[in-house]
């Protein structure tokens, strides 16, 4: 939550924070260096529409917040958190993978079409700042 936080403006209450780690354990990560917490993110696995190809309702796994400490970005935690939660998504028997990203978010939209996230849409006015998100998606297995 301390990371969370610093890191963005979207904050969650600890209910919030508790409710995705006892629903969806293995897609609730942290990263530590030298014993400390660097890094988190959290997922919750929903059933909806595909954006893919498929057809029916299928289960998507939705990347609800993740962030890096300042000082330890740029070195492959947020790449890694990303993988590891994308693989264990389909424990969950996720075949889509899907978050949203601020429109400006530079480092983060580039680090989601490094690992072949595309953008589906924009989804205008998502933030209470009234910023536009792009809605981005990848199929799984990653
Ligand atoms: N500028 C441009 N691209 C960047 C940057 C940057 N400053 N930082 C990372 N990237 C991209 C690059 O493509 C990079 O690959 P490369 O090194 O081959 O160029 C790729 O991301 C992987 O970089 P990592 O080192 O793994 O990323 P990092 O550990 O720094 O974490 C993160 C990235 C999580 C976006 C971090 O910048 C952060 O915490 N930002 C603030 C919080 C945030 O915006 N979270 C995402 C909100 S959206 C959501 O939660 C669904
Ligand atoms: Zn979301």
């Amino acid at each position: 939550m301390y990371i969370n936080r610093t890191c963005l403006p979207e904050n969650y209450t600890s209910f919030f924070f508790l409710d995705l780690y006892r629903r969806f354990p293995l897609t609730f990560l942290v990263a530590e260096e030298n014993g400390e917490v660097v890094g988190y993110i959290m997922c919750r696995v929903e059933t909806g529409l595909p954006n893919f190809g498929l057809f029916g309702i299928i289960k998507k796994g939705h990347v609800v917040s993740i962030a890096v400490m300042p000082e330890h970005r740029g070195k492959g935690i947020g790449y890694t958190l990303m993988k590891e939660a994308m693989k264990n998504m389909e424990k969950y028997n996720a075949k889509e993978c899907f978050l949203e990203v601020r429109v400006s978010n530079r480092p983060a939209i580039n680090l989601y079409k490094k690992l072949g996230f595309q953008i589906v849409k924009v989804i205008t006015h998502y933030y209470m700042d009234g910023e536009d998100a792009y809605l981005m998606a990848r199929k799984l297995p990653f």
